[in-house]
């Protein structure tokens, strides 16, 4: 009998639910991932955890593409007795290298206003030509009309073409106006941290979709290389026109893939430009020596390079309401999910969401987007606060010292409750302790795979 139709029930696969004999059901396949463990790039926790279950929903959150689609085939071995599933289909196929552009969002306005011109044109015509009715117009005039005879009074075609006209030009005019008001900050460096973004706009950019598209890469030139701290630099690419939206949700992030040594690397990383800085995508990266996509690419990219890129991903998608009052941790790179969102909250005028931001780095030297935070934590004293902690710092260093403890946690966090929520990104040797410190301190115990519901969300 073929391996695809050999049937297991739930119950067989339940019990295989050990780092030694991991079994999972994904939509009605069912795979031996024991083997693969080690290997998983979303890391082996995540496989762990859903060993002996139908891990198909956290499968698909976590936006898998075809290369693990493929992957996926060697570990299978059957299917959930009663399922109709042939195959795993629910993976996305990537086109690696496509440069489909996706019309931009601001074109797409600019269409929205000129579509509602023609339309009101077309509504005035018809308008036109039910009141000629009325007026008992002879087929004749109609047709004199047509022939767009000048001596005579204006026909329906005429008027028609008026009205198009006009409302082609006012529809023009008006959506140029918009977009001009729209467009304020044209790019991160050009953004204060301290501008609330007016009610109207922040509701409309922060979540609309834009060039990112989910499941293929796109190409966008380096435009910017600034080395910002040790090993860390300021990336900025160039969206395909000044005016276009990235669309990424505030606490999501894009996948960067390139081929190094002969194979494919993709890695996660947070844009610290927003959809209101229309035409860049920023990014800060902290480059690893031996580190596959950050030395072995990324640290050596020049200005000209095109670098492929694939988006949003990630079960954060904050909008205000979340929740009262948030304890942040970051550490390191870290920042960039923390401070996408401390910059949203900040600049909108209706969010009264109280952070507080713990940022540990080994010196005063590997402190990120300092400028901008303490610019936040000055302009927005009720919105943010800011602890910095540093491992080796010099004698006049007037913050926190040595690592994060449950102390440091207890005294800057909020209290764990329905309106509060902890977040954590950083080193896996952090982010472990400071979970196993937050649940000490009352927080729920978060899972290996966050949802936006967890107390306690790790990026
Ligand atoms: C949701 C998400 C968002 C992210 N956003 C950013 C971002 O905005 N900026 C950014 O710089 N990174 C970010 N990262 C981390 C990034 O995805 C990569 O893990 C990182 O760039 C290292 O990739 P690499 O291939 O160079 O290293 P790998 O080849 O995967 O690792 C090789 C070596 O690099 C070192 N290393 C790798 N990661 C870390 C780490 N986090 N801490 C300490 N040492 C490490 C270790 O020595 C490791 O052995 C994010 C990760 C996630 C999951
Ligand atoms: C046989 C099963 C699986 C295979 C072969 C597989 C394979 C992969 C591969 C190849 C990647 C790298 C990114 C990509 O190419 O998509 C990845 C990332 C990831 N996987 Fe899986 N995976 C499996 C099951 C799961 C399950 C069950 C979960 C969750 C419970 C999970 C969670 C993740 C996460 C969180 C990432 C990181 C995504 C990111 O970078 O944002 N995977 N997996």
């Amino acid at each position: 009998m073929a391996v695809e139709d050999v049937e297991y029930t739930a119950k067989e696969v339940a019990a295989h639910n050990t780092a030694t004999d991991a079994w999972m059901i994904i939509h009605g396949q069912v795979y031996d991932v024991t083997s693969y463990i080690g290997d998983h790039p979303g890391g082996a926790d995540v496989l762990l955890d859903a060993a002996g279950k139908d891990a198909s929903v956290e499968f698909d959150n976590a936006g898998h593409s075809d290369d693990a689609s493929e992957i996926m085939a060697t570990y299978r071995i059957g299917k959930l007795q009663g399922s109709n599933a042939k195959k795993a289909t629910s993976t996305v196929r990537l086109s690696v290298g496509v440069k489909a552009r996706k019309p931009d969002t601001t074109k797409s306005s600019l269409n929205i206003v000129m579509g509602f011109g023609v339309a009101t044109a077309a509504i005035l015509g018809t308008a036109g030509l039910y009141h000629m009715v009325n007026q008992r117009v002879s087929l004749t005039n109609l047709l004199n009309g047509l022939i767009l005879r000048r001596n005579q009074r204006l026909g329906f075609l005429e008027g028609f073409l008026i009205a198009s006209t006009a409302f082609c030009i006012a529809g023009t005019l008006l959506s140029r106006s918009l977009l001009s008001v729209i467009h304020l900050h044209p790019t991160f460096l050009n953004h204060p941290p301290h501008i609330k973004l007016p009610k109207r706009i922040k509701a409309d950019i922060l979540s609309q979709s834009g060039w990112l598209h989910p499941t293929t890469f796109q190409s966008l030139p380096l435009v910017k290389k600034d080395l910002v701290a040790p090993n860390t630099y300021h990336l900025g690419f160039e969206l395909p026109t000044p005016k276009s939206v990235l669309g990424l949700p505030i606490g999501q992030h894009v996948a960067i893939t390139a081929n190094v040594d002969g194979r494919a690397v993709t890695r996660s990383y947070t844009p610290i430009s927003n959809n209101a800085d229309c035409g860049m995508l920023d990014l800060i990266v902290k480059c690893y020596p031996d580190g596959k996509l950050t030395g072995g690419y990324l640290a050596t990219l020049s200005i000209g390079d095109e670098v492929q890129f694939r988006g949003p991903k990630g079960a954060m998608r904050y909008k205000h309401g979340y929740c009262k009052r948030i304890g942040m941790l970051a550490g390191g790179s870290g920042i960039t999910p923390m401070y996408q969102l401390i910059r949203a909250i900040c600049e909108d005028e209706r969010d009264t969401t109280q952070v507080s931001l713990i940022y540990a780095n080994r010196t005063e030297a590997d402190i990120l987007l300092r400028s901008e935070l303490e610019a936040f934590s000055r302009k927005y004293p009720n919105n943010f606060k800011l602890y910095y902690i540093l491992d080796s710092p010099t004698p006049d260093w007037q913050g926190g010292k040595g690592y994060v403890t449950k102390q440091i946690l207890a005294e800057h966090f909020p209290a764990p409750d329905a309106d509060s929520r902890a977040m954590i990104c950083g080193p896996p040797g952090m982010v472990n302790a400071a979970k196993k410190a937050l649940v000490e301190l009352g927080f729920d115990k978060p899972g290996t795979m966050s949802k936006m519901s967890d107390q306690v969300f790790c990026f």
